[in-house]
Parts: structure tokens; C-alpha cells; sequence
């Protein structure tokens, strides 16, 4: 019986918690939580000659870790401000892949995803960019390509907005895997590899 009641009356309280609508101001335990003197984002505010609440922030202020120092990580450059060889990341097939993957939703559409440059952009008529595996290219410094992304070049656009620095250099490192690519031959596969590649294929 005892059981039955508690049963009950916790029934009864939880059918009352059930979406009760009232036209009362809600109870306030802490009014002076509720209601602090203190301005809101955007506000305007007597106290200061331009009369805006918000304060400007002083110049060369930089937000909590968006410190972008390191010159050959953020912008591809050593201090000579010259392009750095290879890509100050540490490159492994998680991030190729990554760099694939990217390459093909960002890249792809003009450079198509074997990077010769033929993709649909270019064939609705969009000036045609070069091979990704021209010479040229190819002896491209790291630090080049990835300036290229984040600051376009001639009829290429920047992608600086698009895609974050950590997607730029495993793009990077993609642009290089496409260049090798199409330029390799059967000893670049590993000995144990080329049984499984078709005698035509493996000149
Ligand atoms: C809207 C089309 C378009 C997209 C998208 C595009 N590119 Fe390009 N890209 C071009 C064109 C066009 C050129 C040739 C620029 C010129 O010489 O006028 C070019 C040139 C390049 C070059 C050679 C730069 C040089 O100095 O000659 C590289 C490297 C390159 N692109 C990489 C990329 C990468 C990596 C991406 C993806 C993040 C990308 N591009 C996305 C159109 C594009």
C-alpha cells in the first residue's frame, strides 16, 4: 500500500511538469542575476565621447591563439620571406589522403582530379590553367603552392577563404603526389608491388 502511494504521487507529480502554459512572469529566485546593470553587445552608452558601449580594441590587438607567427607555416615563407622547400608539416598518407579529398572538391572543378586541367570549368570556358604536372610545377617549392591557394595567381582565384592552412599544405602534398604520379616509373613501385600491375600499364 505504502509502495502504491509512492507510485502514485510521484506519477502525479511528473503529469503536472507536463507542458503547463500561464500568462504569470516566471518566478525570480535571484532578481539581481536576471537584471545586472551592464551593457549589451552593441549598446549604446553615455560614458565614452563616441558614445558606443563596446570599446574598440587597441591596435595590433590579436585574439587568444589566432597568433599567426610562424611564417612558414601560415604563409608558406622563411625568414628571407623566400618559399620553403617542403611543407612545414609532417606528411603521412592520412594527410595525402586528406589532401586528395580536398584537392578533388576545391581543385578538381578546373584542374580535374588528375591535375592536367581539363575539368568542367575549364571546358565551359574558363581560361585553361597549367598541367600540375608540367616541369614547371613540379620544381615548384612547397611554399609556392601554397601561396598559390591562398592568394590565387593571374586568373586563379585565392582560396584562403575556403580552405583552412592545416587543408593547404595536405593539398600541397597532393599537388606533389599528382606530379610524381604521372611522371613515375615501374621502380618507383615497391618490388614486392609491380606483379600486381598490368605488363601495358608498367612501361
Ligand atoms: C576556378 C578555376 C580554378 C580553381 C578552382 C583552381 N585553380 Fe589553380 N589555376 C587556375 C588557372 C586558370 C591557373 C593558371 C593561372 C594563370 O596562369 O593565369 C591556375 C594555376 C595554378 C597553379 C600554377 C601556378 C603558377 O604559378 O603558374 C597551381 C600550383 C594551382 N593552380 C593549384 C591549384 C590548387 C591546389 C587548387 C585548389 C585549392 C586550385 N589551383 C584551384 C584555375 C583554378
Amino acid at each position: 500500500m505504502k509502495r502504491l502511494t509512492i507510485v502514485l504521487f510521484g506519477a502525479l507529480a511528473l503529469a503536472g511538469c507536463r507542458g503547463g502554459k500561464s500568462e504569470e512572469p516566471p518566478v525570480h529566485l535571484f532578481g539581481d542575476m536576471d537584471w545586472q546593470p551592464k551593457y549589451q553587445w552593441g549598446e549604446a552608452s553615455p560614458l565614452f565621447p563616441d558614445g558606443r558601449a563596446m570599446r574598440p580594441v587597441v591596435d595590433g590587438t590579436v585574439a587568444q591563439g589566432y597568433l599567426a607567427e610562424d611564417d612558414a607555416y601560415e604563409r608558406g615563407k622563411d625568414e628571407k620571406g623566400e618559399f620553403v622547400a617542403r611543407a612545414p608539416v609532417e606528411v603521412d598518407e592520412k594527410l595525402m589522403r586528406r589532401g586528395q579529398e580536398r584537392f578533388n572538391i576545391y581543385c578538381a572543378p578546373c584542374h580535374d582530379q588528375s591535375g592536367s586541367g581539363r575539368g568542367m570549368v575549364i571546358q565551359r570556358g574558363f581560361p585553361p590553367p597549367v598541367d600540375l604536372s608540367s616541369d614547371r610545377v613540379r620544381a615548384m617549392p612547397d611554399g609556392q603552392v601554397f601561396d598559390t591557394i591562398t592568394n590565387g595567381v593571374r586568373n586563379m582565384p585565392s582560396y584562403r577563404k575556403q580552405i583552412p592552412v592545416a587543408d593547404r599544405w595536405a593539398i600541397v602534398t597532393w599537388v606533389k603526389v599528382l606530379g610524381l604520379s604521372q611522371h613515375a616509373t615501374i621502380n618507383d613501385v615497391p618490388a614486392d608491388k609491380r606483379g600486381a600491375i598490368e605488363p601495358e600499364a608498367a612501361q
